[in-house]
């Protein structure tokens, strides 16, 4: 959530805070601002508004003389969206933007207003500054005064500043929340997520926990908490700067759809090609159960995982959402793996479901995406997926990467638990690496698509059902659906519905039924008559040789013949398609939906 830039360099710094924001709008969209340094002293703007608002505002300030500043782009959490309460914050001598949340920021409040302070914002961060602003008077050394302030301040930040009287330089620091220092031929920047910087630079190193940064044209110094240097390693970012472009599509989360056969290969070579994952053949022969812990659509995607995992190895798998996980005294077994499945990597709740996994000893396997995340640094193995960089609020390829990786593990847990012969393993494992071409079939029904789009927009509420592995696919399908439309969607297990929500059905309710799962078309043909008779309207996904009765559904979205295994991979496609074409269809703005933000550092 929010995202952070700071330059100092040799050249203008005002349009690489802005081509820099525009890359970390993922992180939060409802407010910007910058500060900077001009021959005349410090300056600030901010809008509660879209990024463009603040690039209008700042369109006379590209000047050769401005070479510092920060940036900032808000997910508000503490106050509305308002100008006031958009960042940076500060009163003149120093201002400073942030991301996490400072839980004590009401007594903070307190202790500043006992000491002459007032506020003009209803934001946490602006106690923060102010705490710092304080503390600086008094020690005349900003590491100090940001030492200490850190240790007056729980929850989580990561914080840029500039000190009127410390003209060309940026204090970072960080706890919690991420941030990133590179170094370029140009100057420094300080940066949420690499992939802002990359037209410039891929040398970064992630700034510590509890660590400060002095940013300055020249390069950067790392400053322990207690107060010694640090020496730091920096590291190369591989990405591809264009993989962050739009390149043609009208919206990233289109162009990311798109993208999922490659991604999906990408991610599965390595795997296919070697044997090892972190977790040794006794330890996983030695598994009682195996804990999921992830957010969102990731939390989906275990969802499905489970389902492989249990069917293929035999193992029983306990999938949770991470906020549930990390405060519900969890029951784990020395000898459980706990995977943790985040896109970004820095999710907070998982991040924290990972560390109560690791303080109880149990082993941890992460599946991220972004290398260098603090998931990915702090489990005992990552599997990485190789979807690139994902910039749509609503999560497409990563949902697929992440499901490919699931089922690999299942069928080599169950190899090596001896649930599959090795006939049957290498079966798999040769179907899965072919589900990319699969993947690129299902592209094909775009159109299709867009066609039952414009049929079934102006619905107020959709069902989704499926059954078995189809009720995980109607889960993500549903979110898909209603986070970037706006239309209310619900998933249901399709033999619960009669327990209850099937009341809510009536003449010309549409329901999306998922039936990719053979052993129970039957079941799920009984549910689909069930709402028929009560009016519903019903959308049927299924694989193109399924023998599908005249009367069963109003429409049919035919999916690719596929294996089994490859089958949910090919029916997210157009569960994503479907929410894709209803979002442009109603004008809504697909890839940055109301009130969401792609990375959720705060808990
Ligand atoms: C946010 C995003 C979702 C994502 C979830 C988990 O809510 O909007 O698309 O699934 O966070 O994120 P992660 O980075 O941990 O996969």
């Amino acid at each position: 959530m929010c995202g952070i830039i700071g330059f100092t360099g040799k050249s203008p710094a005002v349009p690489k805070l802005l081509e820099g924001l525009a890359a970390l709008e993922y992180r939060g969209y409802d407010s910007a601002g910058a500060a900077y340094f001009t021959p005349d002293g410090l300056r600030t703007e901010k809008v509660g508004g879209r990024l463009s608002v603040l690039a209008s505002r700042l369109s006379g300030t590209t000047d050769a003389d401005i070479t510092c500043g920060i940036g900032h782009t808000r997910w508000a959490t503490h106050g509305t969206v308002s100008d006031a309460n958009a960042h940076p914050h500060g009163n003149g001598r120093v201002y400073g933007v942030h991301n996490g949340i400072i839980e004590n920021y009401r007594e903070l409040t307190l202790w500043l207003a006992e000491r002459g302070y007032t506020f003009t914002s209803d934001t946490d961060t602006e106690r923060a500054v102010l705490l710092i602003d304080c503390l600086y008077r008094e020690t005349g050394d900003p590491v100090k005064a940001m030492g200490e302030a850190a240790q007056r301040m729980t929850g989580s930040f990561a914080f840029a500043l500039l000190f009127a009287d410390r003209p060309g330089k940026i204090y970072a620091m960080r706890r919690g929340s991420p941030l990133f220092a590179a170094v370029s031929p140009e100057g420094t920047f300080a940066v949420s997520d690499i992939a802002a910087v990359l037209r410039y630079t891929r040398h970064f190193t992630r700034i510590g926990e509890g660590e400060t940064a002095v940013l300055t044209a020249e390069g950067i110094t790392f400053i322990a908490e207690d107060g010694s240097t640090v020496e730091k390693e920096y590291e190369w970012a591989e990405w591809d700067r264009t993989a962050a472009e739009k390149g043609g599509f009208p919206h990233f989360m289109l162009k990311e759809i798109w993208e999922e056969p490659t991604a999906v290969s990408a991610t599965l070579a390595p795997l296919l090609s070697d044997s090892s994952f972190g977790l040794t053949e006794t330890q996983i022969q030695n598994i009682r159960q195996i804990h999921i812990a992830a957010c969102g659509t990731a939390m989906h995607a275990g969802l499905m995982g489970k389902y492989f995992m249990e069917k293929l190895a035999r193992i029983p798998v306990n999938v949770e959402i991470s906020s549930e996980f990390r405060y519900r005294d969890p029951i784990l077994h020395p000898e459980d793996p706990v995977i943790l499945i985040s896109q970004s990597g820095e999710t907070a709740d998982t991040l924290a479901a990972l560390r109560l996994a690791k303080e109880r000893g149990n082993f941890t396997l992460a599946v991220v995406n972004v290398p260098g995340s603090a998931i990915a640094g702090e489990a005992d193995a990552v599997l990485y997926t190789a979807a690139g960089p994902e910039i749509a609020v609503a999560s497409t390829k990563a949902y697929t990467v992440q499901l490919a990786v699931l089922i690999y593990l299942a069928i080599r847990f169950g190899r090596i638990r001896g649930t599959l012969t090795q006939t049957e393993a290498d079966g798999l494992l040769a179907q899965l690496a072919d589900a990319h071409l699969y993947i690129e079939k299902a592209l094909a029904l775009s159109e299709a698509c867009r066609h039952m789009a414009e049929k079934y927009r102006d619905h107020k509420n959709i069902f989704f059902i499926g059954r078995g592995r189809d009720y995980a696919l109607s889960l993500e399908a549903a979110l898909k659906m209603k986070e970037i439309t706006y239309i209310h969607c619900e998933a249901y297990a399709a033999g619960e519905m009669k327990h209850g929500t099937i009341s809510l059905i009536e003449k010309g309710t549409p329901v999306f039924a998922f039936a990719t799962e053979s052993a129970v078309w039957d079941k799920l043909l009984s549910n689909i008559q069930e709402v028929r008779s009560r009016g519903a309207q019903v959308l049927l996904f299924a694989p193109a040789s399924l023998p599908v009765p005249e009367d069963a559904a109003c429409d049919i979205i035919r999916l690719p013949d596929a294996p089994e295994i490859c089958l949910p991979l090919c029916a997210a496609v157009p569960a994503q398609l479907m929410a894709y074409h209803t979002a442009v269809l109603l004008g809504r703005d697909v890839d940055k939906p109301r009130n969401l933000a792609k990375s959720v550092t705060v808990e």
